[in-house]
């Protein structure tokens, strides 16, 4: 069976990708290079001993789009990972954001309604759910106005798959990830890092390797246990074996809604002092970091109540914060060798 996955070279594709292969998954990555590279296929390689096929391509350049699927009419399945995803630069530049992040979902939905079946599994997020009122959050927590126009994007972008799925022969998984961290323990791929970045993770690892001066932690006055805000920091290799359960649930058709949204947590909250202190015990290393104010539009609190993906999906994260860490401790070591 033939798997397309868009935005497959980023970096929770590629680790999508690797589980696809170890599943016996034949898999096509279509990517736009725009926040990755390459020598992606070489990691996956170096892991799979397979080199998925790819082709370059903006999923924004509708012919081109048609002219894909015109070219691979038998793609059983699709994970749609192509997207921007910095929270900060979708502020300021919405217009990016909204074309990159909706034309190229409705382009690659038009080719798949053209389908007898078509199996679609969107990459969503937990910042849907804004602030939500009661920790862990579940699927049918409210969604608040979004935070930022990439949250908007991703609010959108499950309210197009549900009502195109509700007249096309579309069946989809939305899957909205809490806060993905990590690398492949094998260190052959990860977090690429482009710019300087957003996300607490790397921003840590890149202070521990000493690229960065301190670690600039947004606010310690938050109403919770140590002040600092909690998330819900999940393995991304837990997240790309998510994804192919979903996949299979239906090519299985055990699906048994259109739709089906599922929170991808660990189900456990880490303050940010906290995932601190974890780096610290698996690097050795003392971090350097100063208190500064809140960060614009950051939440208290965002942690998964994760029943229906561990009891309906038959999915559950194994790995620990502790692992997590030491995964991307792992693979800033090998990137800066
Ligand atoms: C985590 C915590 C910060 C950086 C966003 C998106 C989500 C997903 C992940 C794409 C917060 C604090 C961070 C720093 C800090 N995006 N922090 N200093 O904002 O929870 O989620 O990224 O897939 O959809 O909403 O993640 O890693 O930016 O922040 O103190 O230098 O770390 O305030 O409390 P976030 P994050």
């Amino acid at each position: 069976m033939k798997i397309l996955v868009t935005g497959g070279l980023g970096f929770i594709g590629s680790h999508t990708v690797v589980e696809l292969q170890n599943e016996g998954y034949e898999v096509i990555v279509v990517d736009n290079l725009s926040n990755t590279s390459l020598s992606v296929l070489d990691g996956i390689q170096n892991i799979t001993g397979k080199v998925p096929a790819f082709e370059k391509l903006d999923l924004r350049e509708k012919e081109k789009v048609q002219d894909f699927f015109k070219r691979h009419h038998d793609i059983s399945g699709v994970i749609h990972f192509a997207a921007s995803k910095a929270v900060g630069e979708s502020v300021e530049n919405p217009l990016l954001y909204y074309e990159n992040n909706i034309n190229a979902l409705v382009y690659v939905l038009q080719e798949l309604q053209q389908k007898p079946e078509a199996n679609f599994i969107f990459s969503s997020s937990c910042t849907v759910y804004g602030q939500a009122e009661t920790m862990p959050i579940t699927e049918n927590a409210s969604i608040q106005t979004a935070m930022s126009p990439y949250g908007n994007t991703k609010q959108i972008g499950e309210e197009i798959i549900t009502d195109t799925a509700k007249v096309t022969n579309i069946n989809a998984i939305l899957l909205r990830y809490f806060n993905p961290i990590g690398s492949h323990p094998s260190a052959e791929i990860g977090e690429l890092p482009i710019g300087v970045p957003q996300n607490l993770v790397p921003f840590i690892t890149q202070t521990g390797y000493g690229l960065r001066k301190e670690l600039a932690v947004y606010g310690d006055d938050y109403p919770t246990p140590d002040g600092t805000a909690i998330r819900d920091y999940i393995h991304v290799v837990d997240l790309a074996k998510a994804h192919v359960i979903a996949l299979q649930r239906l090519l299985n058709k055990r699906n048994t809604a259109k739709v089906e949204t599922f929170n991808l947590g660990t189900g456990t909250g880490s303050s940010v002092l906290e995932v601190i202190h974890t780096f610290e015990k698996v690097s050795g290393k003392k971090l350097p970091y100063k208190i500064v104010g809140r960060r614009e539009g950051d939440i208290t609190s965002a942690y998964a109540n994760t029943d229906k993906a561990n009891d309906v999906l038959g999915w559950k994260a194994q790995s620990t914060l502790e692992e997590a860490m030491a995964s991307a401790w792992k693979w800033e070591q090998k990137i800066r060798s």
